[in-house]
């Protein structure tokens, strides 16, 4: 645990030579092939990190944990519904990933190709993950809630080699088909040489066509040595889609050097590690999360880490406490989403286990409300685990702005810039605003877990750092109060966060124009009481079609085909035109604000 004075003093140091600060780090963090030769290059908009510097994310994730004598540790413990246990060692993980990315590496696959995994949460997701960091092919990986038609958008984007999948996902007891999802999506997408399928039955898959091949017939036959690839500090390791303000996701390129440096040191410092600690992140490697904090930070770290694929709330509402009072789990860290819910169904739920091995407790992917917070504070955490509100994006890599262990906690207030990084609340001209009045939030400088690219689109890069000035815009906004404290109100642009799931309102705009009979579209969100915020869609029909319940439902059922559920408008409203400036943007504040019964401001610029 630290203290306020301590962080003040090492945060101190870090902003006044963030070079400096961050050579250390790396050094000891992370294990070099070949140490770097400058620690920062910027010239803006471009920066990298540890230029010269050579590394594996792999072998500090797996190799140098078997070496320092570590193989027999368990490095994954999987869960299933039905609380099916699996656990791999550190040593076994390491042989699997190596024969995994032999099998990769007999088909063809080399540095820079990319690789779409289309997977649950299982042990294999990342094993197929760590394969392709070994050999240094760029995954991408594609939460399993996203439709065919999602998958297939970022297939021909990445122009994937490889797609891997798993014949199904269980979801609530029930069987949730991935392959066909997988199989429609590449169907006629000639660059994708293979299709790898997890088989999760005995029995046999069935398979369409040579182009497919069973994860363990590729895996089992070869070698446990792979060499790890030697890859730049500068070599991407992977590249996630996630949604903007324009009506398409951006591949979000993520570079091995920086990236591994900022994660490992993040977790480090925010849940306060321990070495045998029993880890729970409740992610999915969908989202960045599950990247930075279920794959990557714990890993390199050496620790235990828990994955579950499943629901807080299935087979019955206590299963995420039945779960940690049978693990032992000492780090718990989740979404305000699956707190909410949790909170719904009540604290006798948590009264009914032993919750006594926790010690820290961490939220993310969106503001928590401060009742949230002290229920979780109270009846999770038992009044004595600190609470780690944690603030940042899959452009950030890690954490941001957070509260370290030690530090005062002010519950709905995610706490202070971490180590090196230096941020700003602006107004639309770029001056700092004063203490507790809402601006812009926005990083001065580069930090080593920095996004390096948006893939083939570097133009929208440049746009994170020329928004306003030359600074990183988060999109977000936020207030600073008089200790430094930072609290995030939610996002500046279009985009909308659904249970910590990131939608550009645009993108679902994009869709139900195309759907056939609607002429124009604007979509707001509403706040909702579990998901944090919902979607209503306002909808202008062809004069001869008539909107009614049925075509409400065909029009959610083509978003869902088209994105994935959590993107489905809840309300949709039929209506004659939208409220247009006279230039003819669409006044989406007007809609909001009507809708939620506030004041609409002005409408000087209303066409109509
Ligand atoms: O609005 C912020 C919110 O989630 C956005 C980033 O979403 P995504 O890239 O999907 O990453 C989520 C996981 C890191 C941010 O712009 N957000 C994230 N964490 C918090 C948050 N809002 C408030 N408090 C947080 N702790």
């Amino acid at each position: 645990m630290i203290t306020n004075k301590q962080f003040q003093k090492i945060y101190a140091e870090s902003i006044q030579d963030p070079e400096k600060f961050w050579a250390n780090v790396a050094e000891t963090t992370i294990e070099w092939f070949q140490k770097w030769d400058k620690v920062l290059n910027w010239e803006f908009p471009n920066y990298q990190w540890f230029v010269g510097g050579k590394l594996n994310a792999t072998y500090n994730c797996l190799d140098r944990h078997v070496k320092a004598g570590l193989g027999e540790k368990t490095a994954l413990i999987y869960l299933n519904e039905n609380n099916e246990r699996t656990t791999i060692d550190y040593q076994n993980l390491s042989k699997q990933v190596n024969k995994f990315s032999n099998g990769l590496k007999s088909l063809g696959v080399k540095k820079g190709d990319r690789v779409l995994i289309y997977m649950p949460l299982v042990i294999e997701q990342i094993i197929a993950m760590l394969a392709c960091a070994r050999i240094g092919a760029i995954h991408s990986v594609v939460f399993a809630g996203f439709s065919a038609n999602a998958l297939r958008e970022r297939a021909e984007s990445l122009k994937a080699k490889i797609v891997i999948t798993a014949t199904w996902t269980l979801r609530r007891g029930k069987k949730k088909l991935l392959k066909p999802v997988a199989e429609e999506a590449i169907k006629d997408l000639e660059f994708v040489e293979k299709l790898i399928v997890l088989n999760r039955d005995k029995n046999e898959t069935s398979f369409i066509n040579e182009r497919e091949i069973d994860f363990y017939d590729l895996l089992n036959p070869q070698s446990e040595i792979c060499e790890g690839e030697v890859m730049d500090s500068g070599d991407p390791l992977f590249i996630l889609y996630t949604s903007g303000s324009t009506g398409k996701p951006k591949g979000i390129v993520h570079n091995t050097g920086g990236f591994l440096v900022y994660a490992q040191y993040t977790l480090e410092n925010a849940f306060n590690i321990m070495s045998d600690d029993i880890y729970w992140c409740t992610a999915d490697p969908g989202w960045i999360t599950g990247h930075s904090y279920v794959t990557y930070g714990p890993l390199a770290k050496g620790l235990t880490v828990l994955i579950v694929e499943g629901v807080p709330d299935y087979p019955k509402p206590d299963n995420w406490y039945k779960i940690i009072e049978q693990e032992k789990v000492n780090i718990f860290y989740t979404s305000p989403t699956a707190l909410r819910m949790l909170k719904k169904y009540g604290e006798e739920y948590c009264k009914q286990h032993d919750l006594s091995s926790l010690r820290i407790l961490g939220t993310v992917g969106e503001p928590i409300n401060p009742e949230v917070w002290k229920w979780y504070y109270e009846f999770i955490g038992n009044k004595k685990c600190p609470i780690a509100d944690t603030w940042w994006q899959t452009e950030t890599g890690g954490h941001m702005i957070m509260t370290l262990p030690g530090l005062e906690e002010k519950p709905g207030v995610a706490g202070l810039p971490f180590y090196g990084i230096d941020v700003a609340i602006i107004n639309q001209a770029g001056e700092e605003m004063p203490v507790n009045e809402k601006g812009f939030l926005v990083i001065k400088k580069p930090w080593p877990g920095a996004l390096s690219d948006c893939w083939n689109n570097s133009d929208r890069f440049i746009q994170y750092w020329s928004e306003i000035g030359k600074v990183f815009f988060t999109g977000d906004f936020a207030i600073k109060d008089a200790d430094g404290y930072i609290q995030i109100l939610g996002r500046s642009d279009d985009v909308i966060n659904i249970s910590g799931h990131r939608i550009g309102t645009a993108e679902v705009e994009n869709l139900l124009v195309s759907f056939n009979g609607i002429v124009e579209a604007a979509v707001i969100s509403k706040p909702d009481e579990l998901k944090g915020e919902r979607l209503k869609a306002f909808v202008v029909l062809k004069s001869n079609i008539k909107g009614d319940n049925v075509l409400k439902l065909d029009i959610q059922k083509y978003i869902k085909t088209k994105i994935a559920s959590f993107a489905v408008p809840e309300e949709i409203e039929f209506i004659s035109s939208l409220p247009k400036t006279r230039s003819g943007k669409i006044m989406r504040r007007i809609l909001k604000a009507k809708e939620l019964g506030q004041d609409v401001g002005d409408l000087t610029t209303l066409e109509d």
